[in-house]
């Protein structure tokens, strides 16, 4: 049964404009797996200066906790220092490089957060993420699910553009994830999708294989807030026959969204 979506497109023909045979109906298996905890707590800003330090060891531990005092900090910003703070950002070296920094979208209330990789050329210009042809494709899984980019909140692991799109570094997913942490704490959503391996790797603290962590609900930080892993758009415009599979990790988003908020009138 498809249903009659709120802009009055019916979802079998959103479906078809994804581009998935939807008179295939073949069940997926979905792979059963132990829920993945990630175990990242918040870092603990506070370590006594031992007695009897000298004047240089002091400034020397204070050089060592600077980083740390700063995360505390950024832990603390509203939204609009958040994103202050994140558009000047020179944590890591790609500060040189950016455009700007490509601080995230929608919903600062969303149930769900969709996190990608990082800003690629046209968002390095735009500042905002998703905005290319992976953006027109994430709009359309979005639209599949009876979503779009003003009902949830879209943001990156990293906020600035790696040179010619390469990997994001250790170092730069280290020096921009106290941004994402404090996003997350803000809009506490019910849901995180992560969009593609790098994502959902740098989310889970995992060397995985997307294969092995799609297909199973994971935990993300403090708030153990739920997680599911998708194929990146940008992919699926190369693999289009994935697109059933990540139709069915949509499902299973749906659901869950349902299932977190009863229908008006309902109790819990
Ligand atoms: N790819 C991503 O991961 N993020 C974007 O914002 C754009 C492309």
């Amino acid at each position: 049964m498809f249903m009659k979506t709120h802009n009055g497109l019916f979802q079998l023909q959103y479906l078809e404009r994804l581009g998935i045979d939807v008179w295939v109906r073949r069940q997926c298996e979905v792979t059963r797996q132990a829920p993945v905890e990630n175990t990242a707590g918040r870092a603990s800003v506070e370590r006594p200066v031992q007695l009897g330090a000298t004047a240089e060891d002091a400034a020397d531990i204070q050089q060592q906790e600077r980083p740390l005092t700063e995360q505390a900090e950024i832990a603390s910003l509203n939204w609009e220092a958040l994103r202050e703070r994140v558009e000047q950002c020179e944590r890591c070296s790609l500060h040189e490089t950016r455009t700007q920094a490509v601080f995230g979208i929608g919903d600062r209330q969303a149930q769900l957060v969709l996190i990608g990789e990082a800003p690629g050329a046209q968002e390095d210009l735009r500042g905002e993420p998703f905005v290319g042809r992976a953006g027109k494709l994430l709009d359309e899984m979005l639209r599949a699910i009876d979503l779009s980019r003003e009902t949830v909140y879209i943001t990156n692991v990293l906020k600035s553009r790696p040179p010619n799109n390469r990997d994001p570094r250790p170092e730069e997913v280290a020096a921009c994830e106290p941004y994402l942490r404090r996003q997350l704490e803000l809009i506490s959503p019910s849901l995180i999708l992560a969009l593609g391996r790098v994502a959902a790797q740098c989310l889970l603290k995992s060397t995985q294989s997307l294969g092995r962590l799609r297909g199973a609900w994971h935990h993300y930080g403090p708030q153990a807030t739920l997680l599911r892993v998708t194929y990146h758009p940008a992919y699926l415009l190369r693999s289009p026959a994935d697109k059933r599979n990540a139709w069915q990790d949509l499902k299973h988003v749906r659901q869950r969204l349902r299932d977190a908020s009863p229908p008006m009138g309902v109790a819990p």
